[in-house]
């Protein structure tokens, strides 16, 4: 029985990924300003853990890393909402099946109240 993340295409895929995903967060205005200043190099890291992680890949963040990593920021849940419709529009472009979409969706909200600090 295949994983999500190898269904998914494992490590290849959280590549093709990366880059659409990055340039739909930058180009949405309810969330590009958290990312102004972000060193680019770090972000293409960010991105790909981020990805691994919610295709339910090797994980290497907790919650608690998620927590303090965004504790900065003040994220609400429309900052929440706006990246999994930005990754479940990635993830259509790529060709990946609706129901592996929602999976992936309810990972992303598995984590929520860590990310928002609650
Ligand atoms: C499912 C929800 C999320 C997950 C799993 C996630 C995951 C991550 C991970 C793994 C990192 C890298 C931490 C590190 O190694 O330093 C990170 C950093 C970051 N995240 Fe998230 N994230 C989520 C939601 C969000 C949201 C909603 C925003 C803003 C709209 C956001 C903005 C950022 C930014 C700007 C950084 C870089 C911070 C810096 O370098 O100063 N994240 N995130």
């Amino acid at each position: 029985m295949s994983t999500l993340y190898e269904r998914i295409g494992g490590e290849k895929a959280v590549d093709a990924a990366v880059d659409i995903f990055y340039r739909k967060i930058l180009s949405d205005d309810r969330i590009s300003e958290f990312f102004d200043g972000v060193d680019m190099a770090a972000q293409a890291q960010k991105q790909k853990a981020f990805l691994t992680m919610v295709f339910g890949g090797p994980n290497k963040y907790s919650g608690k890393d998620l927590r303090e990593g965004h504790k900065h920021m003040k994220l609400n849940d429309v900052h929440l909402d706006a990246v999994i419709e930005n990754l479940g529009a990635t993830l259509q472009e790529l060709g990946v099946a609706e129901a592996d979409i929602a999976e992936i969706a309810g990972i992303a909200n598995s984590v929520r109240d860590d990310v928002l600090n609650r």
